[in-house]
């Protein structure tokens, strides 16, 4: 890795904002006003089990599924909602969007803590655990044709939002800005508090892409205050028909609006298996049970360290566990009663 180079600005004027940052210690409130100010500053775990084969690089990882919805998406769907609020673009509105994943339950959550009205579309053939975790929440799910798959979903939830603008708020993550700022503002500075400005690679899996874009854009700006360059690196299934659940392989897919290729040093193309396996591991090795993009996460970053072992370098390589392995099981029945 580049070592840490410079500790005070040249003119001599004291500690740069990012040095400031790296000072100050990151705090996780004990008692909140409600459910929304969980969201955000979350641990960072070290991973000292995988990384044992790379002496001199350390291997970090975001714990995003600490967030109370449960995922990574927490961060985006407060920070678009919370701007939709201030602009008044919610008034007397629902929300809706074409989303069953981590997004729709963050939505859930946090509509559900802020008393907006959230309304969901999806193929009719999602799994029953995504309707029932998201229906929990209070959220109305519409059904698209089965056969028509995720597009049929976006689909439909457009021509719904065409045919009575009025009466709905579509924040778009694909191509809403609040999506990356929500990292630039939050995981970015967590991380370089959390490593004390340490970081010398980022690397994550590209959904929507607001966690890679965010996140690197304020790294890349943190680490040239301190005149170094943090490397951030994409992750992405190497196949598009892969299982790699929330990942996208760009290549064969509709590249979001808020994709900046511009903020990454470099892309790191992952198997289906060694994403898995990493998962595995992950669960078997260091106590965390994850779903399948957070295993491909750490073997991208494995991949990194090796290479830096390899060439007798040291570094301190962050990235991300998007959420939690357990809501890849099929939940129990969700029932009003207790059967004993
Ligand atoms: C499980 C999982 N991992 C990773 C991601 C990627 O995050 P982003 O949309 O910020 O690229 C998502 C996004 O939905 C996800 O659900």
């Amino acid at each position: 890795m580049s070592q840490r180079t410079a500790t005070a600005t040249p003119s001599g004027l004291g500690p740069s904002a990012a040095e400031q940052l790296a000072r100050q210690r990151m705090h996780r409130p004990k008692r909140v006003d409600r459910i929304t100010d969980l969201v955000g500053n979350t641990p960072l775990v070290r991973l000292h089990h995988i990384e044992q084969d790379c002496p001199g690089v350390e291997l970090w990882a975001k714990c995003e599924f600490t967030n109370p919805g449960g995922s990574v998406k927490d961060r985006p769907a407060l920070r678009m909602i919370s701007d939709a609020l201030a602009k008044g673009l919610l008034q007397g509105k629902r929300l809706i969007d074409s989303t069953s994943g981590n997004t729709g339950i963050a939505y859930s959550m946090v509509g559900a803590a802020l008393g907006i009205p959230v309304t969901l579309v999806m193929p009719q053939n999602v799994s029953a655990p995504r309707k029932q975790v998201t229906s929990a929440y209070g959220t109305e799910l519409v059904f698209s044709d089965p056969m028509e798959g995720s597009d049929g979903a976006i689909v439909l939830a457009r021509q719904m939002v065409e045919a009575a603008p009025d009466e709905w708020f579509y924040p778009n993550q694909y191509a809403n800005e609040n999506n990356p700022l929500a990292h630039y503002h939050g995981t970015a500075v967590e991380i370089w508090q959390q490593t004390h400005g340490r970081v010398t690679h980022f690397v994550t899996g590209i959904g929507t892409s607001g966690t890679v874009v965010g996140t690197s854009r304020r790294l890349h700006e943190l680490g040239a205050e301190v005149g170094r360059h943090v490397q951030c690196i994409a992750m992405q299934p190497d196949d598009a028909m892969h299982g790699l659940e929330g990942l996208k392989h760009l290549p064969s897919s509709l590249v979001p609006a808020i994709y900046d290729a511009g903020v990454l040093d470099d892309t790191v193309w992952m198997p289906t298996d060694e994403g898995w396996d990493m998962t595995d591991r992950l669960a078997d090795a260091e106590g965390l049970f994850v779903g399948h993009s957070s295993g491909g996460n750490v073997a991208a970053a494995l991949r990194i360290a090796k290479q830096l072992a390899a060439r007798g370098e040291t570094g301190v390589i962050v990235t991300v566990l998007c959420d939690r392995g357990d809501r890849y099981f099929v939940p129990l029945e969700w029932e009003k009663r207790y059967v004993w």
